[in-house]
């Protein structure tokens, strides 16, 4: 696991840890495990449903889990939105796999992606705020955020009922954004 929290390398996640369990950049045959997996905590109130239209057009976007039964347990996503920010999205654990570090592990390739592509600062919009802040997150205000960020605001069914909260790390404080 401390070979993925490395920074400063190019090389896209691609390891096994003790768990048996390996990350990678998601292929068209994970289309549907995500969709799954999404569905399922979204119907539970804690994410965005993402359709299989979405999944299809941002696949490049996603990184995803799979144990040694060849299931996957975990996703995530790296989003680029402007030359200076991306959102981490997508991001989900199997229940069953729930407070293992995965969710912590597929949040930090997102970031090491970042890192690697030279983008200054990533966000997300979530309810498990702790979840962000423990990986050195902080809460921020909507102003805050260049208007990138809202730019799919207009189609979500919560649009006029908003829970999520904003969290963002800078990783580059000399080109991250600055209102
Ligand atoms: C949020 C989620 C991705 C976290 O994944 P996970 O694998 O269970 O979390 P990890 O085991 O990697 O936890 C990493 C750290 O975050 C903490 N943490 C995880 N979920 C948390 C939560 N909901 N609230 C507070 N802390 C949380 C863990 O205690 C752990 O802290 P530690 O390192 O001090 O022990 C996972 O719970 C999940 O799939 N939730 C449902 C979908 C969701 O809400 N996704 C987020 C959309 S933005």
């Amino acid at each position: 696991m401390s070979t993925l929290i490395e920074v400063g390398t190019t090389r896209l996640p691609d390891v096994r840890w003790d768990a048996n369990v390996e990350l990678r950049k998601a292929r068209m045959k994970d289309v549907e495990p995500i969709y799954t997996l999404i569905k399922y905590w979204a119907e539970r109130g804690l994410m965005l449903v993402r359709s299989h239209n979405h999944l299809y057009e941002n696949l490049r976007d996603f990184f995803v889990l799979e144990d040694e039964d060849g299931h996957i347990v975990g996703s995530g996503a790296l989003h680029i939105l402007w030359h200076d920010i991306a959102e981490v999205r997508g991001l989900a654990v199997h229940p069953e796999r729930q407070g293992q570090g995965l969710g912590r592990w597929l949040a930090l390739a997102a970031e090491r992606e970042a890192k690697d592509l030279g983008i200054p600062q990533i966000f997300a919009w979530t309810l498990q705020v702790r979840f962000f802040t423990g990986l050195g997150y902080h809460v921020t205000t909507r102003e805050n955020l260049p208007p990138k960020v809202y730019q799919e605001c207009s189609q979500c069914p919560f649009y006029d009922n908003c829970r999520e909260i904003g969290v963002t790390k800078v990783l580059d404080p000399d080109n991250a954004f600055r209102k």
